[in-house]
């Protein structure tokens, strides 16, 4: 397996080229948000007032992984997650690169909510500091779960 704590790993800003590996990743992943694929092309429109991160391996330019996350009126909401091998370190760099994003364009709290049963994600969270908030009862389907709602405060 390719060693990723030890590649040079590079986060930046992702364009609409970017489409067809995040699409890919997303698809790879079972517990990732499915999105339809007209959901990807809004995604770079201005008006959809999203932040769409990637993580390279620089060495290669080979997306790693990804993170969309919407801001309204100084809240974000992170719509999805998802790197390409899990436990390396890839989704707490990722994560960690966004909340200094956000923090820098005035964010005064991230919000976000995660089947209750994704206990990587969760990790992922609350290692980062973010507070459980709240349940929703049976909101996801197929198969029918809680959600689990997740808040960092930064004011
Ligand atoms: C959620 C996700 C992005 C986390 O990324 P990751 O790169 O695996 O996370 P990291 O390696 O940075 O690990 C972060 C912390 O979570 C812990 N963790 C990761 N996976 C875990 C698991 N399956 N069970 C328990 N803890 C776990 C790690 O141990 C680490 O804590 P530590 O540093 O104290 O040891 C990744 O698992 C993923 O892509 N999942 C599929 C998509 C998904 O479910 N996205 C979220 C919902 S939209």
């Amino acid at each position: 397996m390719r060693n990723l704590e030890v590649r040079p790993l590079l986060i930046r800003p992702a364009t609409s080229v970017d489409i067809p590996a995040i699409k890919t990743l997303e698809q790879h992943s079972a517990t990732a948000a499915h999105w339809k694929p007209e959901q990807y092309e809004h995604l770079f429109r201005t008006s959809s007032q999203r932040t769409v991160l990637v993580i390279e391996d620089s060495s290669n330019q080979r997306v790693e992984g990804f993170l969309v996350a919407r801001d309204s009126g100084g809240e974000w909401e992170i719509e999805n997650i998802v790197v390409s091998h899990q436990r390396h370190g890839l989704g707490t760099h990722l994560l960690s690169e966004f909340l200094n994003h956000a923090r820098r364009r005035g964010a005064a709290a991230i919000f976000l909510e995660v089947r209750e049963s994704n206990l990587a994600a969760r990790a992922l969270y609350q290692k980062l500091r973010f507070e459980k908030n709240g349940r929703r009862k049976s909101y996801y389907r197929d198969p029918e779960e809680d959600a689990i709602l997740y808040r960092l405060q930064f004011t």
